[in-house]
């Protein structure tokens, strides 16, 4: 049966056939928002790997997976680089920076050469630093280079609020912004559950809420990747559900609002990449949702800037 007509046209390319790419290219699969999914890595026979074991599912998916080359960009709707090391137990995602900065010089241009129109969607650690460094090596406007930023964070933030308010995860409305990363910062100041700040709806329910609690939130979010790594040595299950949530209003044009990582100016420090929430939709990531933090979070969202700048410039240097 050939694929729903909507979506015959696209076509996602993930660079990368490490753990994170192939997930994201089987939940991509999986999900039925792609004609055609084309897996790209330095090993081919990995890669060849990979896609045949995962052609076997596309059966039930309906869409067609292959291996290919960078000229294999072209007419993509969306080019998922996922290419890079990952962290190492005790490693930073910041630490990771030099080696997957020469990745993307080699990758990026190839890219942006044979698909001078698609949109980049970069997973690749520290994704603030190499979307802005994705930004400047192809050449493209800020809307067409996303970082999956603390989509992956507010995704999980959501998780760890839900259980402790016993609602679903789609209720909460909570965001973490700046750094996907030991930066971040929760936005506590417009969180809500059903329209009620935490603590209003926590005394409704008779929840108990007290500031402790909600901090643990807050550093079992951040915590999370490194406790994962410690135990199984990488991440990859949320990290491909969260680019396929990225996708999909991209490839649907929904006009979702999702915090991503985008180069634009935050709280005083210019020309730096971090997330923030902002509208997706078929031509990109556009910052039409402005945030009212209160004093404490900007400082914090200036500090979350500076550290990620601090880490631009030396690679500059
Ligand atoms: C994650 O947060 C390691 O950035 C990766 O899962």
């Amino acid at each position: 049966m050939p694929p729903p007509s909507r979506l015959q046209s696209i076509k996602i390319v993930v660079v990368g056939a490490g753990s994170v790419g192939v997930t994201t290219a089987y939940a991509l699969l999986l999900s039925g928002l792609a004609a055609e999914i084309v897996l790209i890595d330095i090993d081919k026979s990995r890669a060849l790997g990979e896609v045949t074991d995962m052609s076997h599912a596309a059966h039930y998916a309906q869409a067609r997976v292959r291996v290919g080359e960078y000229e294999d960009c072209a007419g993509a709707t969306a080019v998922i680089v996922t290419a890079g090391v990952n962290q190492k137990p005790g490693q930073t995602r910041l630490d990771l920076i030099k080696t997957n900065y020469k990745v993307f010089k080699s990758i990026i241009p190839q890219v942006a050469h044979h698909a001078p129109d698609t949109i980049l969607v970069i997973a690749t650690n520290p994704v603030d630093v190499l979307t802005h460094a994705a930004h400047r090596l192809s050449g493209f406007p800020v809307e067409r280079v996303i970082g999956s930023g603390t989509a992956m964070d507010t995704t999980r933030f959501r998780h760890e609020l839900s259980k402790h308010f016993g609602v679903n995860p789609r209720n909460v409305h909570a965001v973490i912004v700046g750094e996907h990363g030991d930066s971040q910062l929760p936005v506590w100041s417009l969180a809500s559950i059903a329209g009620m700040r935490l603590r209003d709806y926590a005394a409704q329910k008779g929840i108990p809420y007290d500031e402790q609690e909600m901090e643990a939130c807050s550093r079992r979010t951040k915590d999370a990747a490194y406790e994962i790594i410690q135990r199984k040595g990488k991440t990859n299950y949320g990290v491909a559900s969260v680019l396929v949530s990225i996708l999909e209003p991209i490839i649907t044009n929904g006009d979702a609002l999702v915090t991503v990582s985008r180069v634009g100016s935050y709280a005083g420090v210019d020309d730096v990449a971090l997330s923030m929430p902002c509208k997706l939709n078929r031509s990109g990531a556009h910052q039409d949702v402005p945030l009212l933090l209160d004093e404490k979070e900007k400082e914090a969202l200036r500090k979350s800037a500076e550290s990620i700048k601090a880490v631009l410039d030396a690679l500059e240097e």
